[in-house]
């Protein structure tokens, strides 16, 4: 006998990042090649945006997916988060022509308190959710906000995209293959500011620092090209990161489920106050994922170099979160 289905919804839908997902999820990649789902999917109400939804569902129709239990489309967010064991937050305001940063945070706080609200109303008590839409670790953390009955550990920011980023440059310094890459960790906000640390990572049961032993190409070739990376795919394809998020958001949202069987990945979740890290903070931790739930890995060492960059990605969230403050209230 099959599984229950699981509903998952999925904010932005008809947007680039949408149309690399969707169809990953309705074909197992997510949530395993055994498990049915039923996709809830929001768009702003306009009728161009709804029109294209209803083009990617004809082709998600078409591709005959046999997990594709149903689906339905939604510009109202109560609706779309109905009974949702699985919400991929991946809609949101981009920066217009002329607008301010706070004019940015402003828009997207509105649309994430909405969210958050609705989710809280209507989304199944265990909803994991994961904020993929920028500014990610700040709608994450207002999404958490204004979901008072919900706990706090059900929200989640992506840092995936950053902490894959930077196991692929790794694997291509070393010359050896990704996979063999543990236990690396990528801490604070997803922006240019993430501090992506190889301290305690392994190939092969080597130590990767002592490897690559070069403290300058870490700070002046590793960081700012897995911080800019964003920038250099706009530059290059004239359009943002969208099937690398994609995958992302898929590679968070299974192991969380189904479990990283030890292996360290990065997720930015709300402080437990470690590491220095204010409580509530959404930043980007290492965990291990297990049974559903993860596990921030404990007690590693912070020397002088990682303060300083743990505290200049902090600094940036507080900043973030000062600018919204006033309207959470
Ligand atoms: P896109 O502009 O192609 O699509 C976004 C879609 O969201 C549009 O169809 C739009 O109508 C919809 N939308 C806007 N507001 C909405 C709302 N309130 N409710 C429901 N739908 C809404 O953008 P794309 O490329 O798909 O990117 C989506 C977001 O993901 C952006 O904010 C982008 O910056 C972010 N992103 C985050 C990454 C991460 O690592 N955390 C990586 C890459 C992108």
């Amino acid at each position: 006998m099959s599984k229950p289905a699981v509903r998952v919804a999925v904010t932005g839908a008809a947007g680039q990042i949408g149309y690399a997902l969707l169809f990953r999820i309705a074909s197992g990649e997510m949530l395993g090649k055994d498990q049915p789902v039923i996709l809830q999917l929001l768009e702003i109400p306009d009728e161009k945006a709804q029109k294209a939804l209803k083009g990617v569902m004809m082709e998600l129709d078409d591709c005959a997916f046999p997990l594709l239990q149903s689906m339905t489309a939604h510009s109202d967010p109560v609706e779309a988060f109905k009974d949702v064991e699985v919400a991929l937050l991946v809609g949101s305001r981009p920066r217009g022509p002329g607008m301010e940063r706070a004019d940015l945070l402003a828009v997207n706080a509105a649309i994430f308190t909405a969210q958050g609200k609705a989710l809280n109303q209507a989304a199944k008590r265990n909803v994991k959710v994961l904020v993929v839409g920028n500014p990610a670790n700040t709608n994450a953390y207002i999404a958490m906000k204004s979901a008072p009955d919900l706990p706090a550990k059900n929200f989640t920011a992506m840092l995936r995209l950053d902490h894959n980023r930077a196991l692929s440059q790794l694997a291509t310094k070393m010359g050896k293959p990704v996979a063999d890459i543990q236990k690396l960790a990528v801490w604070g906000n997803h922006s240019p500011t993430m501090y992506a640390d190889y301290r305690f990572a392994t190939i092969g049961g080597q130590s990767v620092e002592k490897l690559i032993n070069d403290a300058a190409w870490n700070r002046d070739v590793f960081l700012p090209t897995v911080g800019k990376r964003g920038a250099a795919i706009i530059e290059a394809r004239g359009l943002s990161s969208a099937a690398s998020a994609a995958n992302a958001a898929i590679d968070h949202i299974r192991d969380w489920v189904l479990g990283t069987n030890g292996k360290w990945v990065t997720m930015g979740v709300p402080s437990d106050g470690s590491y220095g890290i204010p409580e509530g903070t959404m930043y980007g931790v290492p965990v291990t994922c297990e049974g559903g739930e993860y596990h921030r890995v404990k007690d590693l060492a912070v020397d002088a170099f990682s303060r300083e960059r743990m505290d200049l990605t902090l600094k940036e969230l507080i900043e973030e979160r000062d600018a919204v403050a006033h309207l959470l209230k």
